[in-house]
């Protein structure tokens, strides 16, 4: 071990893995490289080699690394006060909670610390409202193929067996429906839902966008049995798709009554929301929900700092996501028989393939850029907003080379 900026730092990539491997628990599949500093859309690994990063820490790096304005806002706020607990006021969570209803159009926010979170709070929010109304309205319709996170209520409406094989029986009440079924939607929500939950785009399902007709639909049937309807922006999100939320890229934009958010919102400082409208905030009275660390100021800061930042990111994010898009299509698809689709809204881009897509994720991270593969055969970006064409040039130049091994 040798001392690095005051840190402790191993001296080598191996000795790193090889500790983590004796005392980490080990529920994750990590690649083989350690990261130790980054820069923009760069990271770099212990040996100084550079990565540019399209993944982003899963969607959380929105502005990369080091961007002056949050290293400026935590290195202020850290040095003045970190946490308070819920107990008191700070300054910070007024003015983000004022700022997400403004940009959301809903009224009220709650703060946690991850999407997990998040979508636990929604789900207590949609119990409380159907018990309000009837012991028999506890069901909460839910897509297949979704995801909503690990914690058990999170688990038990994602859409996924794989991730609930092993804890079930879950929370009883979910029913899955396949997603743009319109007709399993509706045969699905009746007088005892209490809520319907959607991602937008599904994230973890392979960058699967639904339509505005479906979530129309699903609005139209949530008013119709008093239910709530919760969109998951947890990654499609916070800007992701040019849009503030993914629900305003329709026109006019389908509004649910709960929103949940976290991975970019404070641009890696662990933050989750949840906006309601006033129908679905009022089930939660004093004393039904809470969270110690949630809202605390250091990230309540950085998410106000971010969303102040956010605005003006908005066009370039829709222009360079476009980019993506066309030269994928233009100078890969064309190429590489394997590509069934590129697709995606923003810079929340998928491109799927005939094959497993693991092999092209590691050569493009040898070659130096950094994605990974969601649902086997989809290879996904989600790159920080602050990259331009000329970062889009380099990610297709290190994708076309690292496909063309596919073809040998
Ligand atoms: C759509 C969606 N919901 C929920 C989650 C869970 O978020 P977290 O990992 O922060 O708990 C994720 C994480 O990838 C997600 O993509």
């Amino acid at each position: 071990m040798s001392e690095t900026n005051g840190a402790v730092a191993a001296s080598s990539a191996q000795s790193v893995i090889d500790l983590e491997k004796q005392h980490v628990l080990q529920n994750y599949g990590r690649y083989p490289l350690v990261l130790e500093r980054g820069d923009g859309p760069y990271m770099f690994d212990l040996d100084g080699k550079r990565y540019l990063d399209f993944i982003a820490g899963i969607g959380v790096n929105a502005l990369g690394q080091n961007h002056p304005r949050i290293v400026a806002a935590i290195t202020d706020q850290a040095s003045r006060l970190i946490h308070t607990s819920n107990l008191f006021y700070n300054v910070y969570q007024g003015p983000l909670a004022a700022r997400i209803a403004e940009v959301s159009g809903l009224d009220r926010v709650f703060f946690c610390n991850s999407g997990t979170e998040a979508t636990e709070g929604s789900l207590k929010m949609i119990k409380a409202h159907g018990k309000d109304r009837s012991p028999s309205k506890f069901e909460i319709v839910a897509l297949e193929n979704s995801f909503h996170g690990r914690t058990l209520g999170a688990l038990a409406i994602t859409g996924q067996p794989k991730y609930r094989k092993d804890f079930e029986p879950l929370m009883p009440g979910a029913r899955f429906v396949p997603a743009e079924d319109i007709a399993a939607l509706e045969a699905a929500v009746n007088e005892n839902t209490a809520g319907i939950c959607i991602e937008w785009i599904q994230g973890e399902g392979g960058v699967v966008p639904l339509s505005d007709a479906y979530c129309r639909r699903a609005r139209e049937l949530a008013d119709q049995y008093d239910a709530l309807l919760c969109f998951d922006e947890i990654q499609c999100g916070v800007g992701r798709t040019g849009t503030y939320f993914a629900y305003q890229l329709a026109q006019p934009a389908v509004m649910p009554d709960i929103m949940t958010a976290a991975k970019p919102v404070a641009c890696g400082i662990p933050l989750g929301i949840l906006a309601a409208n006033e129908r679905a905030a009022k089930s939660i009275r004093p004393g039904m929900h809470g969270s110690t660390f949630g809202g605390n100021a250091l990230a309540t800061r950085v998410g106000l700092e971010f969303f102040n930042i956010l605005e003006d990111l908005l066009p370039s994010i829709t222009r360079v996501g476009d980019y993506f898009r066309a030269q994928a299509r233009e100078k890969l698809a064309p190429k590489y028989p394997f590509i069934k689709e590129v697709r995606g809204y923003g810079l929340m881009i998928g491109i799927e393939l005939t094959i497993s897509g693991g092999d092209i994720v590691t050569k493009a991270r040898d070659l130096g850029l950094l994605l990974n593969c969601t649902h086997e055969t989809v290879l996904r970006f989600l790159p920080p907003y602050i990259i331009t064409e000329q970062h889009v040039d380099e990610a297709i130049a290190i994708l076309d080379q690292a496909m063309a091994t596919q073809t040998l």
